[in-house]
């Protein structure tokens, strides 16, 4: 049994194992669907994988392969294929129960850059997922939102029902997925339920490009004796939270039985916060173990960014009542489960859209996208 699987609830694992079902994962060969795909197939589940790559890796794929083993490998079933083209969409529905649609192009910086490209990957996207999910009369449909979308609302711990201006192109498409979800009750009696992930850290996050995540961002650079970039002081904050939590989250919803727990958006994250500072110390502590040159290693403090919000925190107590939500890994439980993943030597890759300008940006984006959520 793989540590993901491992690290799930004991009596969530055994009601999936009970009964086995057929479930479609969109991202599969990203970060978040890739560990999906790995935990349905520890459980004896049937998984169809969508993905275009755009941003995911088929090493994530052969990683899950090699994990789980050839016989669960043999109940998966990978579809190359893109959101944005509702036939692929339909393809993929067919014959599935469950959906855990978490294909998107994330990153606000991106979305700054480039909010048609964005757009057209969650909006639309989004909305081929859900129309193909509901003429397929799929049994649940999950799909990922965001911490984004509570923008600029200042309120700590954030609530599902207080949101304020949105802050960029992403976090206008996260919260778009939720009004088409919502609306696809209302108008067709079609369910769903969305996670609002905060910041989700843990194996085959990728580590490179210009849109990397602080975590894996900040590990390559120390492993590698870079310079780590901290806008601000350090003390702005965040909800770190391991991947296993998300999966958990993701499980407990497609299964719910309970018609309360349907068409809402739940929050899902850990409930406490790490300072920028705290998280640098905790990963110079992990890997000091095993690389001496961190021994004096220092970050280097730069400006803020604009539109960085200051802290952020979950309030997960409506995920808790409603879905069964409890998250099993805090931060720093998962950065020791995902610490040898991190450690492991890799090739770097690199997709077309990190290409040689972007890596001339400035300090700054050695940071990554601290805010995505
Ligand atoms: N990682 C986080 O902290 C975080 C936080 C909040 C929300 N989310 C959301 O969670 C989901 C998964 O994010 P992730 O961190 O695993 O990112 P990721 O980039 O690793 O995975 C996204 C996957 O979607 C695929 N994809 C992109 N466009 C596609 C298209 N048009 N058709 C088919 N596949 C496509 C990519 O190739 C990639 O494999 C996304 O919806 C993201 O917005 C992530």
């Amino acid at each position: 049994m793989s540590d993901l699987v491992k690290a799930l609830p004991v009596a969530l694992k055994e009601r999936i194992l009970a009964s086995h079902q057929s479930w479609l994962v969109t991202g599969a060969a990203g970060f978040i669907g890739s560990n999906l795909v790995e935990a349905l197939l520890g459980l004896g589940q049937h998984v169809v994988g969508l993905d275009n790559f755009a941003t995911g890796y088929q090493r994530n794929l052969d990683e899950v392969e090699q994990i789980v083993g050839a016989q669960a490998w043999s109940r998966f079933h990978f579809i190359t294929g893109d959101i944005r083209n509702i036939e692929d969409c339909r393809k993929a529905c067919a014959g599935v129960q469950h959906v855990l649609h978490q294909a998107a192009l994330g990153s606000v910086p991106r979305s700054i850059e480039d909010p048609l490209a964005i757009h057209d990957t969650n909006c639309s996207g989004s909305l081929n997922m859900l129309v193909a999910a509901r003429d397929a009369r799929i049994k649940s449909f999950t799909y990922a939102a965001s911490s984004s979308t509570y923008g600029d609302h200042p309120g700590l711990p954030k609530v599902e029902d207080q949101i304020g201006n949105l802050l960029s192109p992403y976090a206008v498409t996260k919260y778009a997925n939720e009004l088409y979800a919502s609306v696809f009750a209302r108008c067709y009696g079609f369910n769903t339920i969305g996670l609002r992930y905060f910041n989700v850290f843990g194996p085959r996050q990728d580590p490179d490009g210009a849109y990397a995540a602080v975590i894996p961002k900040w590990i390559a650079s120390l492993i590698r004796g870079e310079s780590v970039f901290i806008y601000g002081d350090g003390e702005t904050s965040r909800d770190f939270c391991y991947v296993s939590n998300v999966v958990q989250a993701n499980l407990l919803a497609a299964t719910t039985e309970s018609p309360m727990a349907v068409n809402q958006v739940y929050n899902i994250a850990v409930g406490d916060r790490t300072t920028l500072n705290e998280l640098y110390s905790q990963l110079q502590t992990n890997l000091l173990p095993y690389y001496a040159h961190l021994q004096d290693a220092q970050p280097v403090y730069c400006g803020f960014r604009a539109g960085d919000v200051r802290h952020s925190l979950a309030d997960i107590s409506k995920a808790t009542a409603n879905l069964g939500f409890t998250p099993t890994q805090n931060i720093g439980q998962g950065l020791a489960l995902a610490m040898p993943w991190y450690m492991k030597p890799r090739a770097q890759c690199r997709h077309q859209d990190d290409g040689p300008s972007r890596q001339k940006l400035d300090p700054g984006n050695g940071n990554g996208r601290i805010l995505s959520g």
